[in-house]
């Protein structure tokens, strides 16, 4: 958005009483100074879905399996025991919405795994599996600041990494 549109945009805004907050959003907005927050840190990077898969690792990125496993319990990451079970003995029980994933890697590929982790909803539409990284386009009426993937392309990597290990 140019300089002026800008400005007619914030001075339409107070004009309507919307108050210094939304002017204060914008310009902020403007200056690419939103708060942080989970994916702020690492810009969201493109990926191709073909055959079922995803088969390049997001950004070219390596994963840690380690990493991925301590990322797979967080309730503020992954969450994945509320719906699935795993083999961590120390973070049962686990949730049984979704299949079990003890030995997920026997039966999918790192392609195919990636997919699902990056967004089920392309697999299956009716999913509850939320898309830990739904493309932008995706999201709809978020909250500026809140426009973000669920986990980084770094994390997505780790968990690929560590369901890798369960075979
Ligand atoms: C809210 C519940 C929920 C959460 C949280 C969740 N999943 Fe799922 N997941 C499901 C369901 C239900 C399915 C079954 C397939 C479907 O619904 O499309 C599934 C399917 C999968 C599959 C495919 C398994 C197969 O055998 O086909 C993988 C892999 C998977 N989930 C990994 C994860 C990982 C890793 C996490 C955490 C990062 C996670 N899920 C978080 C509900 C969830």
């Amino acid at each position: 958005m140019g300089h002026k549109r800008r400005m007619r945009r914030m001075r339409r805004a107070a004009r309507a009483g919307l108050g210094p907050l939304l002017a204060a959003w914008l310009t902020t907005g403007a200056l690419g100074a939103f708060p942080a927050g989970a994916g702020a840190d690492q810009a969201y990077v493109e990926w191709e879905a073909g055959g079922g898969a995803i088969a390049e690792p997001l950004g070219g990125l390596s994963g840690d399996p380690r990493r991925g496993r301590a990322l797979a319990v967080r309730k503020d990451k992954g969450n994945c025991l509320a719906c699935h079970a795993m083999p961590i003995p120390e973070a049962a029980p686990y949730g049984d919405v979704g299949p079990p994933l003890t030995h997920v890697a026997a039966r999918l590929t790192e392609g195919e795994l990636r997919l699902r982790v990056v967004d089920e909803k392309l697999v299956n539409p009716a999913t509850i599996m939320p898309g830990f990284y739904r493309h932008p386009r995706h999201f709809n009426r978020v909250l500026p600041g809140r426009d973000e993937t669920l986990l980084t392309a770094q994390e997505i990597e780790d968990i690929v990494a560590y369901l890798m290990t369960l075979r």
